[in-house]
């Protein structure tokens, strides 16, 4: 089994137990969404992006009580990862935390391209899908959700890294606006 196919199973057996908007199913479209970007970014080096991406959720404090990327360490070592790319992928995914970096953008192209494919999954169909359950789980009212939208999931196209994630984030927005029109027609 290469390193890759080990990381999906790993991420399915973690986040087996957590269900939610973070979850394995949010990991495998990140996962995804970066393949997509790093297509269009040749210079990337394409294995850290994809086990950053398929590892960026695996030591979130708010799942898992871990220490410097316990987790993530954990799994690569079990793989025989050498230890300078170890660090080259904990310090990608320390880079697209939000909590971790108050808003800093990532320094490499590899984390500019993970924290995009991260962001991407919070627009879009899928971001409207995701915000209603998580406001479902936190006995929050549709408004309080649609309130979202404005306050965080409107911003996130402008703040996108890389070209490739522009034109995504472009489709997504768009539709999130229609969303809001229809939903305000209807309720108003
Ligand atoms: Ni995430």
């Amino acid at each position: 089994m290469s390193v890759i196919d080990a990381a999906i199973q790993y991420v399915h057996d973690l986040f087996e137990n957590n269900a939610g908007g973070h979850d394995a199913e949010h990991t495998m479209r990140v996962y995804r969404n970066a393949l997509q970007i790093a297509r269009k970014e040749p210079g990337c080096d394409l294995e850290i992006v994809a086990l950053s991406a398929l590892l960026h959720d695996t030591d979130d404090y708010k799942l898992f009580n871990t220490q410097n990327n316990a987790n993530a360490r954990a799994f690569l070592e079990g793989q025989g990862v050498a230890p300078d790319r170890i660090e080259q992928i904990c310090r990608t995914v320390n880079a697209v935390s939000f909590s971790k970096n108050r808003g800093k953008r990532p320094e490499t192209i590899e984390g500019k391209i993970v924290q995009d494919a991260d962001r991407l999954d919070a627009i879009g169909a899928v971001g409207i899908a995701r915000t209603f359950a998580y406001g479902g789980e936190h006995g929050r009212s549709l408004d309080a959700s649609i309130q979202h939208f404005h306050d965080k999931l409107l911003l996130l196209r402008d703040e996108m890294n890389t070209d490739a994630a522009k034109e995504l984030a472009d489709k997504r927005h768009t539709f999130l606006l229609m969303f809001l029109k229809e939903y305000e027609e209807e309720t108003k």
